[in-house]
């Protein structure tokens, strides 16, 4: 899906670097100097090498970049017959798709960027090749690979790099720097064309991006709305450029994708993305975290003498009543210990997030409180034997 806004001319220069036959060692590294330049790009990864770094394949998908496929085993495609050259392909596909629990298309590189109209027709994706080769596994050098983006680099290039060499990360990092400073921005191969309105097709060859160099812009963070309803809150994404919409739970790496509001639970923490491709195509996330809500109140395990006493949750108050009838808003606001009688103490925290469950106390004048045993009142009269059988809340003296 491409958005049908006319081209506009931002100023924006675009570059997308990938990083070939990883993830390897220095990959980590990478991609904490990418987190903290703000730069996106493209890993296209060897499934043999993937299966072995699971939760670098993850963090780099999490962390925005454009997860693409290198194969499994590197063979020259145009070498191979058709039935390696589909599991090499496939095999990749499904391993990534079962590393990042999602379904996804992925771009692909053919090793050494050897293609044939034949083998073009068998991969189902589009073939990315490149338009600046760093030679970085030939010169192991971080100033030769800085100088050889910097020097060549131009709006809409695809740069050739491994991060499988630790020469390669210091100096790809190196000139992002240096770029950044001169106008350019880091993206994806992906979001590279969509930005340039192109639509990319499988089994196509691309391997720059020039155009006429407009840009449509960047994705924007949606715009999220979390409301209170029956049994939680309700989350409510929208996206002013009409964007798919995604989230995921704070705890998961798997994106779901926004079809209608969503209900959370208080204090549940969800990240937000518009994305016209999820993988490598996504805006920054709109975090939204729930109210909590509030717990049953806790009796103070050091009641004072002859009174019954509340350990408060944070943000939250509690009112109670002692005729038996359920607390609500215009109950008594407990501010202090309560003095001790026979009756029932029935007690409810309230947080902005709402009301928590309200739970219901046999107190006794001796100061004991017994809980929820209402029916059997003829405890009430031996407090010293509900201690003793370990159903006492608290102790009053
Ligand atoms: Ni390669």
């Amino acid at each position: 899906m491409l958005p049908t806004a006319s081209a506009t001319q931002t100023g924006k220069k675009l570059i997308a670097l990938t990083f070939d036959d990883g993830p390897g060692g220095p990959t980590p590294r990478l991609l904490d100097g990418l987190a903290a330049r703000g730069a996106r790009a493209t890993f296209f990864m060897l499934g043999q090498c993937a299966s072995n770094a699971p939760k670098t394949v993850r963090r780099a998908f999490l962390e925005g970049h454009e997860i693409a496929s290198h194969t499994y085993s590197h063979y020259q495609l145009t070498a191979k017959s058709d039935e390696t050259v589909l599991n090499e392909v496939q095999k990749t596909d499904a391993l990534l798709d079962e590393i990042l629990g999602m379904d996804l298309d992925y771009l692909i590189r053919p090793p050494y960027g050897s293609t044939n109209a034949h083998v073009l027709g068998l991969l189902g994706a589009p073939a990315i090749i490149w338009s600046l080769d760093t030679l970085d596994w030939k010169y192991r050098d971080a100033d030769w690979v800085c100088g050889q983006i910097v020097q060549n680099a131009y709006n809409g290039v695809i740069v050739l790099c491994h991060d499988i060499h630790s020469t390669t990360v210091d100096g790809a990092l190196a000139a992002i720097d240096i770029l950044q400073a001169r106008g350019y921005e880091f993206v994806t191969v992906s979001e590279l064309y969509r930005r340039r309105g192109v639509q990319m097709n499988d089994g196509e060859r691309y391997s720059t991006c020039m155009r006429d160099e407009s840009d449509i812009g960047g994705v924007e963070a949606p715009e999220a709305e979390v409301s209170r309803v029956l049994g939680g809150y309700q989350l409510t994404l929208t996206s002013a450029q009409d964007a798919p919409l995604w989230y995921r739970f704070e705890d998961e790496t798997v994106f779901h994708e926004y079809s209608a509001p969503i209900v959370i639970e208080g204090g549940q923490k969800v990240y937000c993305y518009a994305a016209f491709n999820v993988n490598g195509g996504r805006s920054e996330a709109t975090q939204c975290t729930a109210p909590a809500a509030a717990v049953a109140p806790v009796l103070s395990p050091a009641a004072g003498q002859g009174a019954f006493s509340f350990v408060l949750q944070a943000g939250a108050c509690v009112r109670y009543t002692t005729d038996g009838s359920e607390p609500d808003a215009s109950s008594v606001l407990y501010t202090q210990p309560i003095a001790a009688f026979d009756g029932v103490l029935c007690a409810q925290s309230l947080c902005p997030g709402g009301a928590g469950q309200a739970v219901r106390y046999t107190a006794c004048i001796e100061g004991w409180l017994l809980l929820d045993i209402l029916e059997q009142r003829s405890l009430e009269k031996t407090c010293g034997v509900a201690a003793a059988l370990g159903i006492c809340a608290a102790l009053g003296r």
